[in-house]
């Protein structure tokens, strides 16, 4: 008889599950390394190709029945069926929880295949879910859909050995560049730390396993790097040293955490904040426990990360965590007490950095400054000490740039040798909480300011800003706009000062287009290339005005992925690899699949940016001293006006 498997779901909840719920691929990939865990299995494979997910595991596999019992069921609570909450074989803490997992896939794919051998029988089934047509059940109002069984295999004693499961993603509308791969495992580590708590749990992409080093290129790392004065700040904590983890008491439960700060404020979202870990895996994206207002060590925020482990948040009356395991519930009353827990700690963890930091920037300046020490050491004592508080002052900073810096202190230096200034100096020097706005506001106030040129480059800028508003808003031809980002590219984002137009690389790019794409999607060219070091960056314009459309998205993506591969393929270039690309376009009235489609570029780093936002970005930039130089320029209608 042919053998038949059904899947009865109600109409457009599948929607729900799969393409609503998941839409970035490393949150559908964990789904699936998930079950592999649950399954016992001491190996996950994943390998990504162009458009195509492959996740095979090495664990117990599923019968014929099982797949129609087990898998093809949705919302099915395994550890209530079972009645325990630790998997078969190896009595790991099972990670599965409402029975959707699987249909994660279609957040990315069309198509999920499960090729699965049973480890108790050696059958061997081979099913396949297509979305389109389960959806065309829906539309007939059928909840019983009937799932195409690709391959049947009788139970076999010789297959046994061969248990496991692979599960196939298919008809992707993503693809996976050499470059992006790297990305992709960070942030694939950063969803478990159960890789890094067994030893046999490995998970592999592309053949190498996952990274997971929590501390790489960070700062600080609490508790590792505590003294133990600062330990007695954590009366609650146990255990200092539990593999790198501090091991809290919480009411009757346990909490373990480790944080780390960056030296430079994390610009990656995923990183920012502290992700909480149920039994190993991301329960919870990284965030501040909804802290809101203000705390003291507030910046400190900017350069925090961390891993809490909170194991009992998913059991029975304690299940805090949210369906698609993104979030955890804080609002109730065992949430509550958590949010508080995580608010403490944040202003504890914050306030150690502080100081840590400082001490350390202490070093940092002194070295900074070093430059001038001739010229410090030169004046009398007492005056020395003036003037290099300022300087200190100056160097500590950290929006000013290197060249800057220098410039401001030999100016402060060159003002105080030439016997200008003094009372001012000796003012600056005598202000404790001083930041470069204020500094500014001194400056200004005794109107010095454009002797220390400070306005003068910070007003070039702001005039430039409003000088591209004003092309925006009349239209202007995207050429015209184009050349004046070409020469402005800081406009973009401030990181990009260092990048420059790169003419020369233009032709090889158009060249890989003609080659590599054969068509001629855009004519040959993006509108601008810049670098930096090895680094190139694509930008797009689209004429203000003109809005985005599925179709030009798609094209970018086609040709920024054509660029990506072709890069790859030359090791000898100079330029190695495309950071990122950038559309700038206006975005009004975009239909919900232009929306998806941007979120699923980001992945790759190509961003969308509506001229708006660019404009707005740029000025916030240079927003406290915009306000400054308003200030100082009331007559100027161009700056007014900003
Ligand atoms: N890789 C796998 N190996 C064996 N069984 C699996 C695998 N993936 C899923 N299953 C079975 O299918 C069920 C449904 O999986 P899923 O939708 O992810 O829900 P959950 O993990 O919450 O139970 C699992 O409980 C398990 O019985
Ligand atoms: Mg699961």
């Amino acid at each position: 008889m042919e053998k038949r498997l059904y899947l009865k779901i109600q109409p457009k909840v599948i929607d729900h599950l799969g393409i609503k719920m998941y839409q970035k691929p490393v949150d559908v990939i964990a789904e699936y390394i998930a079950n592999a865990w649950d399954a016992d299995s001491e190996e996950v494979s994943v390998i990504l190709e162009n458009i195509k997910i492959t996740v095979s595991d090495k664990g117990d596999g599923m019968t014929f029945n099982e797949c129609q019992d087990c898998y093809l069921q949705v919302g099915r609570d395994r550890r209530e069926v079972s009645g325990k909450d630790t998997s078969n074989r190896k009595e790991r803490p099972v990670l599965g929880r409402k029975g959707i997992g699987k249909f994660a896939g279609f957040g990315v794919a069309k198509t999920i295949t499960v090729d699965t051998i049973s480890r108790a029988t050696g059958e061997k089934t081979v099913f396949k879910m297509d979305i389109d047509s389960i959806l065309e059940y829906d539309v007939q109002k059928e909840d019983n859909k009937i799932i195409e069984v690709v391959e049947y295999c009788e139970p076999d004693e010789y297959r046994k050995e061969n248990h496991g499961t692979t599960i196939i993603l298919e008809r992707m509308d993503l693809s996976f560049g050499a470059d992006l791969i790297d990305n992709f495992k960070k942030e694939l580590s950063r969803r478990f730390l159960l890789t890094q708590f067994y030893d046999d749990f490995v998970v592999l992409i592309n053949d190498e396993p996952l990274p997971h080093n929590f501390n790489d290129e960070m700062e600080f790392v609490f508790p590792r790097d505590l003294t133990e004065d600062e330990k007695n700040k954590f009366p609650k904590v146990t255990s200092f040293n539990n593999n790198g983890w501090a091991v809290e008491d919480f009411d009757e439960f346990e909490i373990k955490w480790r944080i780390g700060f960056y030296e430079e404020p994390i610009k990656v979202e995923e990183l920012r904040g502290i992700g909480v870990y149920v039994k190993g895996k991301l329960a919870q994206k990284p965030f501040f426990f909804d802290l809101t207002g203000g705390i003291s060590a507030q910046n400190s925020l900017e350069y925090m990360t961390g891993q809490v482990q909170m194991d009992f948040i998913d059991t029975g009356e304690n299940n805090l965590i949210s369906t698609e395991r993104q979030r955890i519930n804080l609002q109730t009353e065992l949430g509550k007490k958590i949010k508080v827990w995580g608010i403490e700690k944040i202003k504890e963890w914050g306030s150690i950095w502080k100081s840590r930091r400082s001490e350390k920037r202490l070093a940092d300046i002194n070295d900074k400054i070093s430059g001038f020490r001739n010229r410090l050491d030169a004046l009398p004592r007492t005056e020395r000490r003036t003037v290099e508080t300022v300087l200190k002052k100056i160097a500590t900073f950290d929006r000013l740039g290197q060249a800057r810096f220098k410039e401001w202190c030999a100016d402060i230096l060159t003002s105080w040798e030439k016997g200008r200034l003094r009372n001012i100096i000796t003012e600056l020097a005598e202000q404790d909480e001083l930041d470069e706005t204020q500094f500014i506001e001194i400056l200004s106030e005794a109107d010095v300011l454009t002797a220390l040129n400070i306005a003068e480059s910070v007003k070039t800028k702001i005039v430039a800003i409003g000088e591209l508003k004003e092309r925006v808003k009349s239209k202007e031809l995207e050429n015209k706009v184009r050349d004046y980002i070409y020469e402005h590219p800081w406009l973009i984002h401030p990181k990009w000062e260092t990048y420059r137009k790169e003419r020369s690389v233009e032709k090889l790019i158009k060249d890989i287009a003609d080659k590599e794409l054969k068509v001629d999607v855009f004519q040959g060219r993006v509108d601008l290339v810049l670098s930096s070091g090895q680094d190139l960056l694509l930008v797009e314009f689209m004429r203000p005005g003109l809005s985005l459309d599925r179709d030009h998205l798609d094209r970018i993506n086609y040709y920024v992925m054509g660029v990506r591969r072709e890069l790859a393929k030359q090791t000898g270039l100079q330029f190695r690899h495309v950071d990122s690309a950038y559309v700038i376009a206006d975005n009004k009235n975009s239909a919900e699949d232009v929306t998806e489609r941007i979120l699923q570029l980001q992945e790759k780093k190509i961003f969308v940016l509506t001229w708006e936002s660019l404009i707005s970005q740029a000025l916030k930039q240079w927003g406290d001293y915009l306000d400054l130089i308003k200030l100082r320029n009331p007559e100027d209608i161009r700056i007014q006006e900003l």
